[in-house]
């Protein structure tokens, strides 16, 4: 198969999947086969235009709960029809043990999006799952640099080996040995549905916030405004970690203790509250799906509200402490923020 050119549509928080983007194209221009890269996270800025006949499509991104995030689930479900050759990649959370990079969990997003990719005419040609240090540091501890340094280093060189054979014309499937995968995708269903707009109101500036917009700016999706002259994480949040990353005075933080705090307020007070009154009012859940269903949905309305609410209190020297001190993000065993290496 002869591959014309190749163009890379990339979505990035940390600069993975960007790096990965590059060095697909670094590979693509010593073979002198034109290349071009465009980050979809300007969706609403650029027009998608049905591939050139023999056009390599790359599509590569984070994983996000066990799947592509939204934003390249949507891209991809809006890309137009064609009959293309396709390669999958993305990048996920790797970690250092010793010399061995242990690698994320895809999860169903090859699958997912193949379907998609298929029923519009293309073909796929390889599906290439990228192990790069983790940047998920709402959930553990941030990697050194030397940690860091040493995966970049061993991962460009097989993402260069794996562009040099796909490139030449070969396939690449070995992802699909994965399959134990598809047990997640409950998991994923659910963190599509409920648990990114859950994580997307983990996230405040602290009094260390000077202000300077960089958060708000830098955003790939928009999706931080600014509310009494603080910034303020609407649902649209990705949770890409950009903003934690890139704040120059490290302000923003992940709110643990808050979101713990709600969860047990909500567990043990207002859902129980709520489905009394509903049931004496209107009618009676029982099916447990439905229950769970609105549980959820009420779960992240007040959530809003509370969500609101704090960051309202914020204003108060003791109430800010008082979230500082119990945002694991804080602490310097925790609190290393996550920036890959740049090219
Ligand atoms: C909200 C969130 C969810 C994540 N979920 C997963 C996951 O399900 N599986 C995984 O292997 N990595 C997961 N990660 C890790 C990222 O996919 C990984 O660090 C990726 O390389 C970041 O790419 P980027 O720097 O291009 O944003 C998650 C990260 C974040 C921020």
């Amino acid at each position: 198969m002869e591959i014309k050119g190749v163009q890379i549509y990339y979505f990035s928080g940390t600069g993975n999947s960007r790096n990965v983007a590059k060095w697909f194209s670094q590979v693509a221009a010593e073979k002198n086969i034109d290349c071009q890269l465009t980050n979809i996270s300007r969706i609403d800025r650029i027009q998608i235009e049905k591939p050139k006949p023999g056009n390599l499509i790359v599509f590569t991104s984070p994983i996000h709960g066990f799947n592509y995030p939204p934003i390249m689930l949507h891209f991809i479900m809006r890309f137009p029809k064609g009959n293309n050759p396709v390669v999958l990649m993305n990048t996920r959370a790797g970690m250092l043990v010793g010399q061995w990079i242990t690698p994320g969990i895809t999860g169903i997003a090859f699958y997912i999006t193949s379907l998609f990719l298929m029923l519009k005419g293309y073909t796929i040609r390889a599906f290439y799952p990228v192990d790069l240090p983790s940047n998920w540091i709402s959930v553990h501890p941030g990697l050194n640099q030397r940690t860091i340094k040493f995966m970049h280093e061993k991962i460009k060189e097989k993402v260069r080996k794996f562009s040099l054979k796909i490139l030449s014309g070969k396939t690449h499937f070995k992802a699909l040995l994965e399959i134990h995968d598809l047990i997640l995708f409950p998991i994923a269903v659910m963190y599509y549905f409920a648990g990114r707009f859950l994580f997307s109101k983990t996230y405040y500036a602290s009094a260390d916030c000077d202000h300077c917009d960089v958060c708000i700016k830098s955003c790939p999706v928009k999706a931080i405004i600014k509310i009494d002259n603080r910034p303020y994480w609407t649902f649209n949040c990705e949770s890409c970690m950009k903003c934690m990353s890139h704040c120059p005075g490290k302000a923003i933080e992940t709110g643990h203790g808050f979101i713990v705090a709600y969860s047990i307020l909500f567990s043990m007070v207002l859902s129980d509250l709520f489905f009394h009154f509903f049931e004496l009012t209107f009618f009676n859940i029982e099916h447990s799906f439905l229950h769970f269903l609105a549980e959820s949905a009420l779960f992240l309305v007040i959530l809003a509200l509370w969500y609101r609410l704090i960051h309202f209190l914020l204003r108060f020297r003791i109430f800010e402490r008082l979230m500082v001190y119990t945002s694991l993000t804080r602490f310097k065993f925790w609190g290393r923020r996550y920036k890959a290496l740049k090219e």
